[in-house]
């Protein structure tokens, strides 16, 4: 194999986060504008093999855990080749995907058989009618259901709930109660600000009072878990429960330090961090007949001009980025 990516700061990277498209069946505030975002032409994604020579360049680099995201990631028709083909390179041990859920129970059986080993699925609320305000999308039962049936298919499904003052802080302790009979882990995420989104100091809800709302009602029974390494999440977990829960602090307490990951665009840049703005085509590399080796020394160079941190209040207040949606992670091009 080749030397891993080590910046600066001598992380190592072994996490790459893909994109495999801009498009999304919901319109999450926290995500994008209202209208959605402009659609790009289709020649400009990365097509499937292109995706997948990427994954064995970066796999060959010691990338060992590789997550697809979007936009909405399922929307890809061929999601399931895709995962076939990362889940087969040597050196990947671990393929997950985040997705809405919304028509994720079509494909969980195919994708399971692809070889995917983790599903991380976002719900904001359990409130038919929240759940509609958040995600400006009709689709509680749908998804719903799409958590009950990933639990069969995979043994620990992580939830992502974006909390929001004054829209869903207090559902809270609802999905805490979730994980007492389910192995479910629940993320508490802090709102970032991006590009188009409803960002505002005033609906910022820290993790330390979200926290402080569960030790309201749970008491000593909060136990603190260990967390494992490069992990976004501090891990919590009720004692007598099943599953466990966390909080993903990258406003107010950022994680930057322990970062593993990069990440590529659905259109093929690769973006060292998720908030910094400086990107590099991979796409226009291997369009161009660019060689492993060259396209080596491209991720390199980008990866050694990563910033310690861009995570945290002060930092990404006035930062542009692109939209969510467009990054990945669900980034207006600066
Ligand atoms: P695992 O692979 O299961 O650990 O999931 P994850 O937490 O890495 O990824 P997921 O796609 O579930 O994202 C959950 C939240 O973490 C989202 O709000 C992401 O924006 C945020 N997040 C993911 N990666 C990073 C990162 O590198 N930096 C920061 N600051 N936030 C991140
Ligand atoms: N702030 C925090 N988390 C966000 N996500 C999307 N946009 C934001 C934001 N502005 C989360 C979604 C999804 C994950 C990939 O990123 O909850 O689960
Ligand atoms: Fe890594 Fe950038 Fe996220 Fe910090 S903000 S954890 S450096 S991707």
């Amino acid at each position: 194999g080749q030397p891993p990516f080590y910046d600066m700061f001598m992380r190592e990277h072994s996490y790459l986060r893909i994109s495999l498209t801009e498009k999304c069946n919901f319109r999450c505030l926290y995500c994008m504008p209202a209208e959605g975002v402009p659609l790009k032409p289709k020649d400009k994604m990365l097509k499937n093999e292109e995706v997948l020579r990427l994954v064995k360049l970066f796999a060959d680099h010691g990338i060992d855990k590789v997550r697809l995201t979007g936009g909405e990631p399922t929307i890809r028709k061929d999601i399931v080749q895709i995962v076939e083909g990362i889940a087969s390179t040597p050196g990947v041990k671990d393929v997950g995907i985040t997705t809405n859920g919304l028509v994720l129970p079509r494909f969980l059986p195919d994708l399971k058989n692809a070889g995917l080993t983790k599903v991380n699925i976002s719900i904001d609320s359990l409130d038919r009618q929240k759940f509609a305000k958040m995600t400006r999308r009709d689709g509680f039962d749908k998804v719903w259901k799409s958590i009950e049936l990933a639990q069969d298919y995979f043994p620990k499904v992580k939830l992502n709930v974006v909390v929001i003052r004054n829209q869903n802080e207090n559902e809270i302790v609802d999905f805490v109660n979730l994980t007492a009979n389910r192995n479910l882990d629940i993320r508490f995420i802090e709102f970032m600000p991006f590009g188009g989104n409803e960002f505002k100091n005033d609906n910022f809800y820290g993790y330390r009072e979200m926290l402080s709302l569960i030790v309201e009602k749970f008491g000593d029974d909060v136990i603190r878990l260990s967390d494992s390494p490069n992990d976004t999440t501090k891990a919590y977990k009720i004692e007598g429960f099943q599953g466990q829960f966390g909080f993903i602090s990258s406003m107010s307490d950022h994680f930057c330090n322990t970062c593993n990951r990069l990440r590529i665009t659905a259109d093929g840049n690769l973006k060292v961090c998720l908030h910094g703005n400086s990107e590099v085509s991979l796409r226009d590399k291997i369009r161009d007949g660019s060689s492993d080796e060259q396209l080596s020394e491209i991720i390199q160079k980008a990866v050694n001009n990563k910033k310690a941190r861009h995570a945290g209040m002060d930092a990404l207040k006035n930062l542009p980025n692109r939209p969510m949606i467009l990054i990945g992670a669900y980034s207006i091009p600066s």
